[in-house]
């Protein structure tokens, strides 16, 4: 299909409708989503997975969902879910030329950087992050005048101009990593790491390179306390996982501190009886249905940003093929080279 003339859609995908047959069409998926979702909402949301299926297969897209995506678009619409950095990867090497990224804007921008030549659209552009509006571009010129010859190493939760200005990116999966590659390349005892001074600070106890931080949080990480997660342990005998964006006396509660790939991973070898998930509140609903055995305690805090993406507003990226994330092309390759050198440690540490 030429995709600058997309074939005409059938009346009944622009607007979806209920039909009987659906509840029977889509029996599997209802088992999972009733695992979350109370009845009658879960069933209202069928004709517009119904809908998204059918526009996604006529228009050759990929729906690329985040973990922290709701269930049913996690388990309703989505052809791969991940991290941050699994979608990326996965948006650069799928064979559809039309992505569309559920999440928030540094993660379809960081897919259209990995994919310059491909379409990729964001269901709603404001969908935006607390760390990656923390901090500019020029806050990082700032930071090397500050710290002349220093290497920057920034979490991809920036915005493409940030990636731009430092010398390598990182996730909270390969940050420890990637911050010894990078001072080992530039044969630097200290790296400026950004924008989270939490995932800093985590990252700086586990490693002798010395961190200068900068003072982002995630708005979300940030609001869980250490008496939280005792209680929880107390009162539920559970065992406590936690992400390192979360502030310092959270993660000393914790049984495990790592990334989103990293917390499943553990489930998978641990299998704890009962776990607390310190973490966006999507991922114990997510997981639910891969561990029916583990207990989820979920002490619940919702990323408003990743809440902006819908299943109306996927139906409607699909629709009007709205809204494609440009990215400056000479901003876009320097970028790139951020990220790819993230990727060369990955490529490193596999072989
Ligand atoms: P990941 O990089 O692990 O996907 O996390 C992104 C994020 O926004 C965490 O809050
Ligand atoms: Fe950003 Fe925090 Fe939301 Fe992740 S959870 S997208 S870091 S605001």
């Amino acid at each position: 299909m030429n995709p600058n003339h997309p074939a005409p859609i059938a009346a009944d995908l622009a607007q979806p409708r209920w039909r009987d047959d659906l509840l029977r069409e889509y029996a599997d998926l209802g088992q999972k989503l009733a695992q979350t979702l109370p009845c009658m909402e879960w069933q209202m949301q069928l004709p517009w997975i119904d809908a998204i299926v059918q526009l996604k297969k006529q228009r050759g897209a990929t729906i690329l969902a985040h973990s922290y995506q709701t269930p049913e678009i996690f388990h309703g619409v989505a052809d791969v879910t991940g991290d941050s950095l699994a979608l990326a990867q996965v948006a650069a090497t799928c064979e559809s030329d039309l992505i569309v990224l559920c999440g928030v804007h540094f993660m379809a921008e960081s897919a259209k950087i990995l994919a310059p030549h491909k379409t990729v659209l964001i269901p709603d552009p404001q969908a935006g992050c607390s760390l990656a509006s923390s901090i500019t571009a020029a806050d990082v010129l700032a930071l090397r005048a500050a710290h002349p010859g220093v290497p920057v190493v920034s979490y991809v939760n920036t915005s493409a101009a940030v990636k731009a200005e430092s010398d390598a990116c990182c996730t909270s999966a390969n940050a420890v990593q990637v911050v010894e590659a990078v001072a080992a390349e530039f044969a630097a005892d200290a790296v400026i790491f950004l924008p989270d001074r939490f995932l800093g600070s985590w990252v700086a106890t586990q490693t002798d390179v010395k961190l200068i931080l900068w003072h982002g949080q995630c708005e979300v990480h940030e609001k869980f306390t250490a008496q939280q997660a005792r209680h929880t342990r107390e009162r539920f005998d559970a065992k406590i996982v936690a992400h390192p964006e979360c502030p310092p006396e959270v993660l000393a509660e914790a049984d495990f501190v790592g990334s989103t790939s990293a917390m499943g991973k553990w489930l998978a070898r641990e299998q704890p009886q009962r776990v607390a998930m310190i973490t966006e509140c999507s991922m114990a609903d997510n997981l639910r249905e891969q561990f029916p055995q583990v207990q989820f305690i979920k002490p619940c805090n919702l990323c408003p940003h990743m809440r902006k993406i819908t299943l109306p507003n996927i139906h409607a990226a699909l629709l009007h093929r709205q809204f494609a994330v440009e990215v400056a092309p000479e901003v876009a390759a320097r970028a790139r080279r951020a990220l790819q050198r993230m990727l060369a440690v990955g490529r490193r540490e596999a072989a």
